[in-house]
């Protein structure tokens, strides 16, 4: 009798000990590679949810491994090399729209990830907008870690007060009037960086002389790049660029140091994602509010030009358990809230910021709001509503347009463009 009694008892601690280990599908183990293009300046935020994995999977060897270059601009490039010689990372960084469905998802090289969703609870907490983006054919197929606001116009409060400048332009009338003042200066009144930060800066002007409505109909193919609303576009960006540095030394500033030059008081304005913010606060040690203010780009107030950095699962990922626990890890509220108060992007779960909103600075608040209560419009650079090949491509349009500086020859380019990658409606 007494032996039985043992014998149970030693069953039972074994059931316990066996099931336990059956249900802490946590133990992960093996070489973990997350790609993406957040190095140097841009890796705080990412290093903090690697921490944060090492301390659930200590036993995974999680590798970082990134290639330097704004927007991914160099990344794609690799990712595309791999990718298409079977040598997929185990998940990357992709943004949600048609960089993720129009590039990888339609060749088939990504994983539904439907379940994992189902599982998680997440069709709850992540808004059905984004939801839309990263679905095809009824799969879905990444994980959003952030949303990031694209086209904010950053300045340094005490220059602009010296420079006599009483408020940012909310207009672009009210723009090339403080261009013309701080030209005067001696002052760069907006300075723009590498190649995809004047296309950066495009979208952000075609959205204020198009307005959303048009915006989104030319990606939708219901307004022709050779319309007369999109020559306006040219034209007035033609002016907007006549107030960069474009012509000076543009093209060898990283987006980091075209901010710094806003800090070092050279430049008066900067249009760029909110990234910006993340750099200047977490790099920089800035205050936000006083040591750097925002405001939308002139003209497209009450919209919010959104894109959101996700990761996925490649087909062919050599340690998929490793990986979804990577995937499960950031979609939560813990890995939401460990990266975005760091990145200068907001959670892209609707219950994050409420769970700890001390995290979120001045900044990162009133953007919160903005998201939940403006006008959503996707942004064409960072991949929302173009694919891979239209953002790489559009460098030739741009080329063609400063070598020019003529709108309709731009126009025609672009229609082209689209023509050629399959965007714009086409
Ligand atoms: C964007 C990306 C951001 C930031 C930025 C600058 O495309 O979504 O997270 O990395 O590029 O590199």
């Amino acid at each position: 009798m007494k032996k039985r009694v043992i014998f149970l008892i030693s069953l039972l601690a074994l059931q316990a000990v066996v099931g336990s280990v059956a249900s802490r599908d946590e133990v992960q183990t093996g070489k973990l590679e997350i790609f993406s293009w957040w190095a140097g300046d841009e890796g705080p935020a990412l290093e903090a949810l690697i921490k944060l994995y090492n301390t659930k999977y200590p036993d995974v060897d999680l590798i970082n491994a990134t290639v330097t270059g704004g927007a991914g601009v160099n990344f794609r490039a690799v990712l595309k090399t791999r990718m298409l010689g079977g040598n997929p990372p185990d998940t990357f960084q992709v943004h949600a729209g048609q960089e993720l469905i129009g590039t990888w998802v339609v060749a088939n090289r990504m994983q539904d990830l439907t379940w994992l969703y189902q599982q998680e609870g997440w069709f709850d907490v992540f808004p059905q907008s984004v939801i839309d983006r990263l679905s095809y054919k009824g799969g879905i197929y990444s994980v959003p870690v952030n949303i990031h606001r694209a086209g904010v116009m950053w300045y340094i409060p005490a220059h602009l007060a010296e420079w006599g400048i009483a408020s940012p332009p909310a207009t672009l009338q009210e723009f090339y009037a403080d261009c013309a003042t701080l030209q005067s200066k001696g002052i760069i009144p907006l300075v723009i960086g590498e190649t995809w930060t004047a296309i950066h800066l495009w979208d952000e002007v075609a959205l204020s002389v198009l307005g959303a409505d048009d915006y989104e109909a030319l990606w939708t193919g219901q307004l022709s790049p050779t319309s007369p609303e999109m020559i306006a576009v040219w034209d007035a960006y033609g002016k907007v660029l006549d107030c960069t540095n474009i012509g000076d030394n543009a093209a060898g500033l990283s987006w980091q140091q075209a901010t710094d030059l806003l800090v070092s008081g050279d430049a008066a304005f900067n249009v760029m994602g909110d990234w910006v913010a993340g750099y200047l606060s977490t790099t920089l040690r800035l205050k936000a509010g006083d040591g750097y203010g925002w405001t939308d780009f002139p003209g497209t107030q009450g919209t919010f030009m959104w894109l959101s950095d996700t990761f996925g699962l490649p087909v062919g990922a050599p340690n998929q358990e490793a990986a979804v626990a990577w995937l499960k890890m950031i979609g939560s509220i813990e890995g939401q809230n460990t990266f975005n108060p760091l990145k200068g992007s907001i959670p892209a779960r609707t219950d994050a910021v409420d769970q700890a909103p001390d995290l979120y600075n001045e900044y990162l608040q009133y953007t919160a709001n903005e998201w939940a209560h403006e006008r959503l419009v996707g942004s064409m650079m960072h991949g929302v509503v173009a694919n891979e090949r239209f953002m790489g491509d559009f460098n030739q349009v741009l080329d063609i347009y400063i070598q020019s500086r003529s709108s309709s020859a731009a126009a025609e380019a672009m229609q082209s463009v689209c023509e050629q990658a399959g965007a714009c409606g086409f």
